[in-house]
C-alpha cells in the first residue's frame, strides 16, 4: 500500500538519471470521484466521494516513446487516447518533459466514474496517472506541485486548469484552492456522519459548455451572500455538521447561470428538500445535483429516490445513489 508522498512497498529504484529516479515498474491506483464547487466555492472547494473509482495502470517503460492508453469500463469508448486530448494523457506528457529520459509511459484506464456528469471523471484518471508517475519516476513532487501538474489534465477536459476536482481526488476529504498561481492547497480529512443524495440525470454538456454561460463580473451584494455560504460550507466540514454544510450549498453567481442548463432543476430541488436534505446544489459544472443528509434526522435513500422521481416526472431518466467522503488516490 502507498499513500500520498509515500514509496511503493518492493520497488527499488534501478535507473537514476538527472533528477529522477525511474523504476520501471507499473502500478496501480485507484482514485475516487469528486464533487467540486460545493455550492459557492467554485474552482476552489472539492470533496473525494466513495460512490464511483477511476482504477488506472501506469508503467515507465522503454519500447515505445511517447505516451500510449488504452481504456476500457463506463463510456470507454467516448473518451479519447489520442494523450494530448486525455487528461492523464498530459499528465504523461508533463511527467516525461520533467525526466529528461528516453522512455514511454503506457497507461490503461478502468473507468468507474461516468464521464460528463460532474462528478469528476477527467480528474479521477489524471489524479491516479499522477499518483503512480510521482512515485515511478523517482521525482516525487511535494503537494501543491503535484496538484498544479494534474491540474494540466483538466486542459484538456475543460479548456481551464481547475484544480478543484484533481486535489480531492489525489489528497482526499475536503480541499480547498487557496491561490492558483502559485497553486496552493489546503486538505482535510474526509467529514464523518455525513451522506450526500446524489442524481445524475441524463444530460450531457461539457465543462467548457457550462462555463461559457457564466457572468463575466458579479455584483457585490452576490458576493457577500456566496463569501457567507462559503465560510459556513468550510465550518461545517471541520465541525462534521451536515446542517451547516447544507446550509452553505447556496450559490446565487455560478449555479444561477447553469441552472437553465438542467430540465427538472427547481423541481429536483425542492423535492430533495422536502425529503429531508439539508441543502443541495450542482456537483461541480453539473449536470448532476448533490444534496447533503444528516443521516441522524434523515434517510440518503428516500433523498435519492424522490431527487430520481423528479428527474423522471420531466422526462429525463436519471441514475441516483448516495455516497459518502471518503480518502484520496491509493495504490492497490
Ligand atoms: N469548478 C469547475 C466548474 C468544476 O464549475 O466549472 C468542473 O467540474
Amino acid at each position: 500500500m502507498l499513500n500520498f508522498n509515500g514509496h511503493p512497498k518492493n520497488i527499488l529504484p534501478i535507473k537514476k538519471c538527472g533528477e529522477s529516479m525511474i523504476t520501471f515498474k507499473k502500478m496501480k491506483i485507484q482514485a475516487p470521484c469528486t464533487t467540486a464547487n460545493l455550492g459557492p466555492g467554485f474552482d476552489v472547494f472539492g470533496l473525494a466521494l466513495d460512490s464511483m473509482f477511476d482504477i488506472v495502470e501506469t508503467e515507465i517503460v522503454t519500447d515505445i516513446s511517447g505516451v500510449e492508453i488504452s481504456i476500457s469500463g463506463v463510456d470507454a469508448d467516448k473518451i479519447p487516447t489520442i494523450p494530448e486530448q486525455n487528461t492523464a494523457g498530459v499528465v504523461c506528457l508533463e511527467f516525461l518533459k520533467r525526466m529528461r529520459e528516453e522512455v514511454g509511459i503506457r497507461v490503461h484506464i478502468n473507468k468507474g466514474v461516468t464521464p460528463g456528469t460532474g462528478l469528476g471523471s477527467s480528474a479521477a484518471s489524471a489524479a491516479a496517472t499522477a499518483f503512480a508517475l510521482n512515485s515511478l519516476s523517482g521525482l516525487n513532487f511535494v503537494k501543491n506541485e503535484l496538484v498544479a501538474i494534474t491540474a494540466q489534465g483538466e486542459l484538456a477536459s475543460a479548456g481551464v486548469a481547475h484544480a478543484d476536482n484533481v486535489a480531492p481526488s489525489l489528497l482526499g476529504g475536503f480541499t480547498i484552492i487557496k491561490s492558483y498561481d502559485p497553486i496552493e492547497v489546503l486538505n482535510f480529512p474526509p467529514p464523518s456522519d455525513i451522506e450526500f443524495a446524489i442524481a445524475v440525470p441524463s444530460i450531457r454538456y461539457t465543462t467548457k459548455e457550462a462555463r461559457a454561460v457564466l457572468p463575466k463580473a458579479v455584483e457585490i451584494p452576490r458576493m457577500v451572500h456566496n463569501i457567507g455560504h462559503a465560510a459556513c460550507v468550510v465550518v461545517g466540514m471541520l465541525k462534521n455538521d451536515p446542517e451547516l454544510i447544507g446550509e452553505g450549498f447556496s450559490d446565487i453567481i455560478i449555479e444561477k447561470a447553469r441552472s437553465h442548463l438542467i430540465e427538472g432543476y427547481a423541481h429536483v430541488r425542492k423535492s430533495a428538500l422536502d425529503a429531508g436534505a439539508t441543502g443541495i446544489t450542482l456537483s461541480g459544472a453539473g449536470p448532476t445535483m448533490i444534496a447533503c443528509v444528516n443521516p441522524k434526522t434523515a434517510d440518503a435513500n428516500e433523498v435519492v429516490k424522490a431527487m430520481k422521481e423528479a428527474f423522471e416526472q420531466h422526462n429525463v431518466p436519471c441514475e441516483a445513489f448516495t455516497g459518502r467522503p471518503t480518502f484520496g488516490s491509493k495504490e492497490i
